[in-house]
Parts: C-alpha cells; sequence; structure tokens
C-alpha cells in the first residue's frame, strides 16, 4: 500500500463553511476546514480510513486519553503558491517526529501510507481553505488518542488518528515579552519534554499563566537541574544571534526537534553563518545583551515561524532587544524560508511537496 492506494472513504459536506471566513482577519486557531480525515487502530492494525465532515466525536466518559493522558500531537503547514498550487513543508519530518512520540508514550506507529495518504486527499479535498494572503497559511493538526474504555493504567489497545486543518495568520500580533523561568519546569533528563504530547502543553499552562499575569507572553524554559542552561520557549525553540554566529540550544530528550529550528539551522549552513548548537546559560546571553552583542533573539516553530523577542526578563529585570535591521539574519531567514514554502524561490532543499 502506497500513500495513492491507501483506501479512503470519503464523505463531503454539504454545508461549506468557507464564505464565513474572514481570510484578511484570520486569528490563529479559530476557523477550521469542512473536513477532517480519521482512521481506528482496531486489532493491531490502522484500518477504516475515512474522510467525513469536520465534526463532533462521540466518546465513551471512560476513554482512556481523558484520564492518563496518551495523547500526540504534530503541528505542520500547507501554504499556496502563485500557482494556486498546495505546498506541504516538510510533513514526512512531521510524521517522522510523529511516530517517535507515538513510541515514548507506548502507542502504535502510523504507517507513513496512512499519515501522507490521508494528509493529501484531505488538503485536495480542502484546497480552497489554504490562504494565499500574505503571512497566512494553513495549519495541519494531526493527532492520537487512546480511545480504550477502560479505567486501569495500562496501553491501550485501540486508538484514534484524525488530522483537521485551520486557515491561519500570524501566532503573535507583535514580538513577544518572554520570561525566563526559573522555579517551574518544562521537562527532565528521561521524561516526555523530546516529545509532542498533551500532558507538555497542560503542565505548560499554570507557570504561563503566572507570567501573563505579570505582562509577559511567554516563558523560556530552563533546564530542571539548575534552572541555568536554556531550553526551549513554550511554544517554540529558541535561537539567537550572537557574535556573528546563529547560536541555539542542542536537540536533547528534554526539547523538541523543531522543524523550523532545524530548517533555519540548514539555512544558515548554506549561506556560510556560523552555526552552534549547544548548551546555552542564561547569563551568557544576558552578558551578551549588556555587553550589545546581542543582534537577536527569536522563536522558530511552525505555528509561530520565526517571532523575534520584544524583551527577556531575567530575575525581575526587563531586557530589550535591540532593533532589528532590515537586512538582519532573523529578517532574511524570514523571508527566505516563506519564498520557499509558497514556491516563490527554487526549494534547493526539497523540503516542499506539491498536494
Ligand atoms: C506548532 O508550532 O505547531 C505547535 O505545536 C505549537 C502549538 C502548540 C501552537
Amino acid at each position: 500500500m502506497t500513500a495513492d492506494t491507501l483506501q479512503i472513504e470519503i464523505k463531503q459536506t454539504d454545508k461549506s463553511r468557507l464564505q464565513e471566513v474572514d481570510f484578511n482577519n484570520l486569528v490563529f486557531g479559530r476557523n477550521i476546514a469542512d473536513h477532517m480525515f480519521i482512521a481506528d487502530y482496531r486489532d493491531g492494525q490502522w484500518q477504516n480510513s475515512r474522510i467525513v465532515p469536520y465534526g463532533d466525536l462521540s466518546l465513551s466518559p471512560a476513554t482512556a486519553a481523558l484520564h492518563y493522558g496518551q495523547a500526540i500531537f504534530e503541528g505542520m503547514k500547507a501554504y499556496k503558491s502563485e500557482e494556486g498550487d498546495t505546498l506541504l513543508f516538510r510533513a514526512i519530518d512531521n510524521w517522522k517526529r510523529f511516530n517517535k512520540s507515538a513510541e515514548r508514550l507506548c502507542m502504535p506507529s502510523i504507517p507513513e501510507e496512512v499519515f501522507m495518504g490521508g494528509l493529501t486527499e484531505l488538503l485536495r479535498l480542502d484546497a480552497a481553505w489554504v490562504p494565499s494572503q500574505e503571512g497566512c497559511s494553513l495549519y495541519i493538526r494531526p493527532y492520537m488518542f487512546a480511545t480504550d474504555a477502560y479505567v486501569g493504567v495500562k496501553p491501550s489497545d485501540t486508538y484514534t488518528f484524525i488530522i483537521f486543518t485551520c486557515p491561519v495568520g500570524t501566532y503573535y500580533a507583535k514580538p513577544p515579552r518572554v520570561k525566563v523561568e526559573t522555579h517551574f519546569i518544562r521537562a527532565a533528563e528521561g521524561g516526555v519534554g523530546g516529545t509532542k504530547c498533551a500532558g507538555n502543553y497542560a503542565g505548560s499552562l499554570y507557570p504561563a499563566k503566572l507570567a501573563q499575569e505579570e505582562g509577559y507572553d511567554q516563558l523560556i524554559w530552563t533546564d530542571a537541574r539548575e534552572h541555568a542552561y536554556i531550553e526551549e520557549s513554550g511554544t517554540m525553540n529558541v535561537m539567537f544571534v550572537m557574535d556573528g554566529k546563529l547560536v541555539t540550544p542542542f536537540v536533547s530528550d528534554t526539547t523538541l526537534d523543531g522543524i523550523t529550528r532545524k530548517s533555519i539551522v540548514a539555512i544558515a549552513h548554506h549561506w556560510g553563518i556560523p552555526v552552534e548548537e549547544r548548551r546555552i546559560s542564561v547569563k551568557e546571553i544576558i552578558e551578551a545583551l549588556k555587553e550589545n552583542r546581542l543582534e537577536s533573539a527569536f522563536g522558530a516553530g511552525t505555528a509561530v515561524v520565526v517571532s523575534p523577542f520584544a524583551t527577556i526578563a531575567y530575575e525581575g529585570v526587563d531586557y530589550a532587544l535591540p532593533e532589528l535591521k532590515e537586512d538582519s539574519f532573523v529578517n532574511k531567514v524570514k523571508d527566505y524560508l516563506t519564498e520557499i514554502r509558497t514556491g516563490k524561490t527554487e526549494d534547493i532543499f526539497g523540503w516542499t511537496l506539491k498536494v
């Protein structure tokens, strides 16, 4: 079976919601496209692949995922090219990362033909939902959760895999003010921080809420042992441009192997910019800021794309980031990524896939 030969039963909506969407004012995550792809894991295999109108699910109150959190997801994007084609960005990397999360959460892996076959068919059906407005894209949310109606703690025998999509604009309306978290932690060595499991996000909400009450938009997580080293931010990896180099924390089992992050690293290598993937102490960043050696600090992720920070707060002090120059690395890499994703420039890396 290949992605093209996967048998998918399709039930189209008879009431599209497309006309209700204001594509010139897209708010992240608010509008969901007409259809969703679903497959069920039963008797040790994925089956019943289908596309149906987006709508509510019926679940047992004993559904295992709701109690013990066996639930994982991905975030990926599709773009509209000037020719009107739908271009998927690095979808195979998302599929691979999804299966890594599945393994760690003791869930079944999903075959490439189910993930990619379901995704491409869904995108063909909802092609009109892929925005062409500048800075906009179709955010894709594949996820899997345990469906056994059973109250004991054990890996579920049954699962559901779903993909739905939403046309989105920018995630942050303005450059985020971030705070270095030195009390709560996101992940510890040996834990699940390197996976995209639902619980990682649930655990981050309370510390993020406290930071928001202090006027910050997002946290920068530090290591669980000493709170001295930078890990990642709430919805994105963290990167710095300092001393003429791109510097970013290395990927470990406490940080996500971000696909935007690794694309930016690849582009920097391609442009001949020195890259350091290593441990970065908070103190080092604050020193560089004070000595005007830090050109920029930014978040990188599927949802946020490339988001330069406005300020970094540490131990009660707000440090303002310098204003970005037109030709700064951040601006250039953001534009270049957009050009690759929308097919405006040659994709020398082989990252895009025409649906
Ligand atoms: C993404 O960037 O796709 C993410 O998963 C972040 C999200 C939780 C909004």
